[in-house]
């Protein structure tokens, strides 16, 4: 058990309830509004925000907090909660089963702690700094795949695809060298799977540090690697994301950023 054991409890019992809560919404799913043009913000996002940002305050009121619905408690407090309560809510919107609540925790910006919660299928996904990764209590190592022929691999399109640089270049280039290219519409679950080696690498231009928070933890922890696309240590803050096993690393940069 790390040091940081009572934090993990904390954000695992935060993400199994919100989950629960997604869960029941899905089944019940109701009024729906549109936040820019595809952008989808159910009630259910704005709900399961609610719940975990009690239940963390609840535990620790001294910390800050940082959520996608417009949550920005930051005091310069030690330890920051940064947080999707909905990772995937198009996918959730059309009652496609495959969504997760995504909690990190920073200690003076640096990455301590992941948890990432898909309540449809179960999975629990967390990692601690130091301590490994783990699916429902099973250790995760990334994949052993050499190859970016060889590899299953991941990617998203941010929802202003039509307006700004996009990754449709990107994904041409690389869907035509890879084995297979796959867009399942929750960043934080692509990431978790990188961990758990189903996909062997993992990309996307334009996430927020709540996507990004959980599962960056989650890569590293299982042995992979986890870096903008110059290849620099991954910073939640920057847009640009790059995850894999770490033996294709160097080559699927390189696909990405030829020209
Ligand atoms: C989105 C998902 C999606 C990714 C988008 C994200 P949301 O988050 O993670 O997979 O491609 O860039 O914005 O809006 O469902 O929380
Ligand atoms: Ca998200
Ligand atoms: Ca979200």
């Amino acid at each position: 058990m790390g040091i940081y054991a009572e934090f993990l409890k904390t954000a695992k019992d935060a993400a199994v309830e919100a989950g629960a809560l997604l869960k029941t919404h899905y089944f019940q799913l109701n009024e729906i509004r549109f936040k820019g043009e595809i952008n989808l913000v159910t009630e259910t996002d704005l709900a399961s925000q609610a719940l975990l940002h009690d239940r963390l305050a609840a535990a620790y009121p001294g910390h800050d907090f940082l959520a996608e619905e417009g949550l920005q408690s930051l005091r310069g407090a030690e330890f920051r909660w940064v947080f999707d309560p909905l990772d995937g809510t198009t996918n959730f919107a059309h009652k496609l089963p495959f969504f997760c609540v995504s909690i990190g925790l920073e200690r003076r910006g640096e990455l301590v702690l992941g948890v990432v919660f898909n309540p449809m299928s179960g999975e629990l996904f967390w990692a601690e700094a130091g301590q490994g990764a783990f699916l429902n209590g099973t250790r995760l190592r990334v994949s052993s795949i050499p190859d970016v022929r060889q590899s299953l691999l991941a990617t998203g399109f941010s929802y202003d695809i039509r307006e700004t640089r996009c990754n449709i270049a990107q994904h041409e280039r690389v869907i035509l060298r890879a084995q297979g290219v796959r867009r399942c519409g929750s960043a934080a679950l692509d990431l978790c799977f990188v961990a758990a080696g189903r996909f062997d690498g993992f990309w996307e231009l334009k996430l927020s540090p709540w996507d990004t928070a959980a599962g960056a933890v989650l890569v590293r922890e299982a042995g992979g690697q986890i870096t903008d696309f110059l290849n620099c240590p991954v910073n939640i803050y920057h847009p640009e994301v790059c995850a894999s096993n770490g033996l294709i690393h160097n080559a699927l940069l390189g696909l990405l950023n030829e020209t």
